[in-house]
């Protein structure tokens, strides 16, 4: 019978057995790439001390391709729970340095606790994603396990928030447990996501394209919309995540923590009377506006550089996490396309599912007219955006800065589909489409039969602007719960806010609602 230090000292061994990884040379590989290793990243990730670790100890259990002789405590990847500035999380880290990270049936279980885990107790879930996918030898078994996941990254959206950071390969299925939650960071450089490869591309279409132009971060990041953050290194992108974290609540049934700041909410924002310009069709930068109205001019853009004339993030207001969502008439002067449509809606929806409130800075001149946007589906695409906004219970709070024209009006978190607080500047045009448009439709022959044909034109349009280029016909109806001067636009807000926190609504019970895909 063993003394008890000796069954110490054999747990010792057992336990630095689990901490080694796949070895030295194969965690100076990952170094050399600029890569940390697992358990580094946590370390960065959580709290100094907080980290607990579960299932250390797990092996697979594959005897094929002489698997059973090369058994690696801990199976390549570490879980476990921690905190972030003090608030519980649960996280994972694939292990490179093990099996490329490939994830097998036990390692693949070892998420799936995590997973349950996390939802027993109401608690975020960060995966920290370094594999080369399913791992080979164990087949099925694999594919099964990452079902698994998929599952539990199902049965968890909107119930917990689910944050997933890319810090080196994710390939073939392995990219749809990401692609399910909630946020996805990507490393710059040595993150890349793809359902098949460039050599199998090769083969298959005959393209030539690298790892980078193919699943890069910056690929993800400006024309998929995959990912919605881009960090430099490891680090920033470990740092993003506690971010996130800080800025979201702990499961769909608490509020966000609230920020405190010196900021006063009755700020006045000068600088706004005059971020309009004169001329109607010129642009301006929407950002700016944001930046005024928020906490300490704090704003982190969600997919900065995908669908830009949708410009979206997260703020403080008053101390509350707020979800911007604002046209940008610097980029396609703010219309509304396919992209715009799907980034604004899966942002409404997670704002809706946390308990997050939707400000929304209107200035859009309708959506963009073309066969590709047609054809592409803008009607379907368009369709979740409104399904969006109007079924969001959150406070919604709108303010047209300029232009709301036609569907898009109705769109943008309009007093119609339940919009709590509904207000415009002085220069907000209100109309079923632009004055130019209008006047051909409606006075084409009044122009044609005129004596001078354009000198009657521009007096049709200028009496259109003068009826419609307004707030004030929307405001005469109630659809716009008042008119304010520009630089009231934070202190408006903010009180309106602090009346809306508390609100209650609700919509019919269902199984869920089938929203336009
Ligand atoms: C088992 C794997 C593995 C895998 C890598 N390794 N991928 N082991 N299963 N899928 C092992 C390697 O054998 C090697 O072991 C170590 O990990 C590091 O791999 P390298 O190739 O040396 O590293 P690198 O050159 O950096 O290339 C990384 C890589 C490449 C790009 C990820 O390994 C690769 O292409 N792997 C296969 C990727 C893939 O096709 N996966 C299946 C995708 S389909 P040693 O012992 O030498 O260190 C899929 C389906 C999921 O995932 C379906 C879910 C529905």
């Amino acid at each position: 019978m063993s003394s008890t230090e000796e069954r110490l000292d054999d747990l010792r061994r057992r336990k630095l057995e689990t901490k080694a990884g796949g070895g030295q040379a194969r965690v100076d590989a990952q170094h050399t790439r600029g890569k940390m290793t697992a358990r580094e990243r946590l370390d960065v990730l959580l709290d100094e001390g907080s980290f607990q670790e579960i299932d250390s100890l797990v092996e697979h259990r594959c005897t094929d391709f002489g698997m059973d002789g090369n058994i690696i405590p801990g199976d390549g990847v570490v879980t476990g729970h921690g905190t972030i500035e003090g608030r519980p999380v649960y996280c994972y880290a694939q292990d490179f340095t093990v099996y490329g990270g490939s994830l097998g049936e036990m390692h693949g279980l070892k998420i799936c606790k995590v997973l349950d885990m996390a939802m027993k107790t109401g608690c975020p879930v960060i995966g920290l994603n370094d594999s080369g996918g399913a791992r080979i030898q164990e087949g099925v078994a694999s594919l099964g396990s990452y079902a698994e996941i998929f599952f539990r990254n199902t049965r968890a959206s909107g119930v917990i928030p689910q944050i997933s950071v890319i810090m080196g390969p994710c390939a073939g299925g392995a990219v749809y447990s990401p692609a399910i939650t909630d946020f996805i960071i990507m490393v710059d450089s040595t993150a890349h996501m793809f359902i098949t490869g460039p050599e199998v591309i090769k083969t298959v279409t005959n393209e030539d394209v690298s790892f980078e132009e193919l699943g890069g971060a910056m690929t993800h990041g400006s024309k998929s919309g995959v990912s919605h953050f881009t960090a430099d290194s490891d680090e920033d992108a470990l740092l993003l995540a506690r971010k996130l974290h800080r800025l979201f609540p702990l499961n769909y049934l608490e509020r966000p923590p609230k920020e405190s700041s010196s900021d006063s909410p009755e700020r006045s924002c000068e600088k706004l009377d005059d971020i309009i310009p004169n001329e109607s069709n010129k642009p301006y930068d929407v950002k700016e506006v944001i930046l005024e109205v928020l906490d300490d001019g704090g704003f982190l853009e969600v997919q900065e550089h995908y669908a830009q004339n949708l410009v979206v993030g997260f703020g403080h207001l008053a101390g509350n996490t707020v979800g911007i969502i604002a046209n940008q008439p610097n980029h396609l002067a703010g219309c509304l396309d396919i992209d715009a449509c799907d980034k604004g809606a899966r942002f409404v929806r997670f704002c809706d599912s946390f308990n997050i409130p939707v400000l929304t800075f209107e200035d859009v001149p309708g959506f963009l007219p073309g066969t590709e946007q047609e054809h592409g589906g803008i009607i379907r695409h368009g369709a979740k955006l409104l399904y969006a906004y109007a079924e969001a219970t959150v406070p919604k709070l709108t303010v047209i800065l300029r232009k709301a024209y036609g569907g898009a009006y109705d769109v943008m978190g309009s007093k119609h589909i339940r919009g709590d607080y509904n207000i415009a500047w002085p220069t907000a045009e209100l109309a079923v489409m632009g004055a130019a448009g209008a006047v051909e439709i409606i006075h084409r022959r009044r122009i044609q039969s005129a004596r001078n044909t354009e000198q009657e034109r521009e007096r049709l349009i200028e009496d259109f602007n003068e009826t419609f280029a307004n707030p004030y016909k929307a405001a005469a109806l109630g659809y716009l719960d008042d008119v304010i001067p520009p630089r009231e636009t934070r202190a408006r807000l903010a009180k309106a806010l602090g009346m809306l926190l508390d609100k209650e609504e609700s919509r019919p019970t269902r199984k869920h609602g089938n929203i336009p895909l």
